[in-house]
């Protein structure tokens, strides 16, 4: 039973018990891992591990209890500024991560436009189908209408005409991607720049994923567009740290082009009790481990670091998207401008490559055919990939023929002919848990293939699969007493 332990136990226990728990998990140290990791090797961690445990404790809530905190932000969003051509004058924050900062921005344009154009009551974001998830939450938890745009089909890059024809009077904010993360392609942020600055309308291009990087692919010979503050229109912009930058997680930055927008981002609160509370985040208490080790890492390494590995990485993503064009019975759904590359198969069912790759230890990942795109297998490649290629795709041939080779899942058909005929209103707790058991899902436990599960969820309405995700996520974390 696992009740607090009457008595400590001795560290050596401890230790040993937590290893034995990690022991199923992606094992990423291999290079084999193609999602959730970015590993910059032993020598990076280490100076991560070292500055994060000596900032372990302190706390983010008061900067003036802890002024270097303020001064380690001050020099990341300094960093942050001239990486992605912000004029003088423009401010940030450091997050926890690219949620956060995304949310943020979708705050601040919130309360811009309560500031500034009162006569709106019922905000809401255009969204290209791209936009990470991220804006959702952001629409979800903060009431605002989400208008969703699609996407070109042939490049899986929005159209400026399509975000035009999105906006209404109550428009508070536009978003773009820079890259998105699911194609890794480039939005065309200069033309959406000219329409938001035309129509006065605040523009979040999310570079979470890809703005750290590209400029680094640029300088390797990439031809990428402006995308970044150089185009008047953006207002603001979100970058992860913690993702192609190394450093351990809960790290990013957003970014705005004047710090009289980046206001409408912070929150005091004088109505209670307690003491003064004013946060320039979300979150309050705080380590500030991920901050010193965002700020370690990224010194560590400096232009020269980051430069090496973006060359590892431009030439792994070059000779995997090679690599895939070559295999028959595969089709890129895009042609990536960074490093995030998906892939489907007109011929079998691609998540059978995933459950077949993972016999030999990669992974990869799975992304539904939601909102117009195809279910397809998603990379991102990072530098620690590199070494890996000519097996990777040595296994993904294999992977390819013996996918092609499973008989297609009569399960599959018949749970999709179920799902047919259901609508979200009528979808009871009972009929999912019924879908969710012929798929394989039973008690909180997932099959050990997954392809058919992820073929049912993908073909799931997004609200019947929103319902579903909730339900099984909320069995499946359930206390141990
Ligand atoms: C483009 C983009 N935006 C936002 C996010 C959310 O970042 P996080 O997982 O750090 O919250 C991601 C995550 O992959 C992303 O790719």
């Amino acid at each position: 039973m696992p009740a607090l332990p009457d008595h400590g136990l001795p560290q050596d226990a401890l230790f040993e018990k937590l290893t034995r728990f990690s022991a199923f998990d992606a094992p990423w140290r291999s290079g084999k891992t193609f999602a959730y990791m970015y590993d910059a090797g032993p020598e990076v961690d280490a100076v991560a591990k070292r500055a994060y445990t000596q900032y372990l404790s302190e706390n983010g809530l008061d900067p003036t209890a802890f002024p270097s905190l303020m001064m380690l932000e001050n020099e990341l969003v300094g960093i942050a500024a001239k990486h992605l051509n912000a004029p003088e004058g423009a401010a940030g924050s450091f997050t926890s991560g690219g949620t956060e900062s995304c949310m943020l921005s979708v705050k601040t344009a919130r309360d811009h436009a309560r500031a500034m154009k009162p006569h709106i009551t019922a905000p809401e974001i255009v969204l290209p189908v791209t936009a990470h998830a991220a804006f959702h939450k952001a629409a979800h938890y903060m009431g605002l209408k989400k208008v969703l745009v699609p996407v070109n089909e042939a490049d899986h890059r929005v159209r400026p005409e399509a975000i035009e024809a999105a906006i209404t009077p109550n428009t508070v904010l536009i978003v773009a991607s820079a890259t998105n993360y699911s194609h890794g392609t480039l939005d065309p942020i200069e033309a959406i720049g000219k329409i938001a600055a035309e129509r006065n309308i605040l523009f979040h291009v999310d570079g979470c994923i890809g703005a750290w990087l590209l400029p680094f692919f640029k300088r390797l010979g990439a031809p990428l567009p402006a995308f970044d503050f150089t185009v008047p229109g953006v207002t603001s912009m979100s970058m992860d740290w913690h993702k192609y930058a190394y450093c351990p997680k809960g790290a990013s930055v957003v970014l705005y082009r004047t710090k009289a927008l980046r206001q409408f981002q912070l929150f005091a609160c004088a109505e209670y009790t307690g003491y003064t509370l004013i946060n320039t985040t979300i979150l309050s208490s705080k380590s500030a481990g991920p901050l010193a080790a965002a700020w370690a890492v990224l010194n560590f390494l400096g232009d020269e670091g980051y430069m090496r590995f973006a060359k590892r990485i431009y030439e792994a993503t070059q000779k995997i998207v090679a690599g895939i064009e070559a295999t028959p019975g595969l089709r890129l759904l895009a042609r990536p401008d960074t490093c995030l590359i998906a892939f489907t198969s007109d011929e079998f069912p691609v998540f059978h490559v995933i459950d077949e790759m993972k016999k030999k230890d990669w992974l990869l990942q799975a992304q539904f055919g939601a909102m117009g795109s195809t279910e397809n297998v998603h990379l991102s490649v990072g530098q620690s990939n590199f070494e890996q290629v000519d097996e990777f795709l040595k296994d993904l041939k294999e992977a390819v023929a013996a996918a092609r080779a499973i008989p297609r899942s009569n399960v599959v058909a018949e749970v999709k002919a179920e799902v047919a005929k259901l609508s979200p209103a009528e979808a009871s707790p009972q009929a999912l848990a019924h879908l969710m058991d012929v798929a394989g899902v039973s008690g909180g436990k997932l099959p050990e293939r997954m392809a058919d599960l992820n073929q049912i969820l993908g073909a799931l309405p997004p609200k019947l699969a929103e319902m579903a995700l909730t339900q099984f996520f909320n069995d499946m974390y359930t206390a141990k007493r």
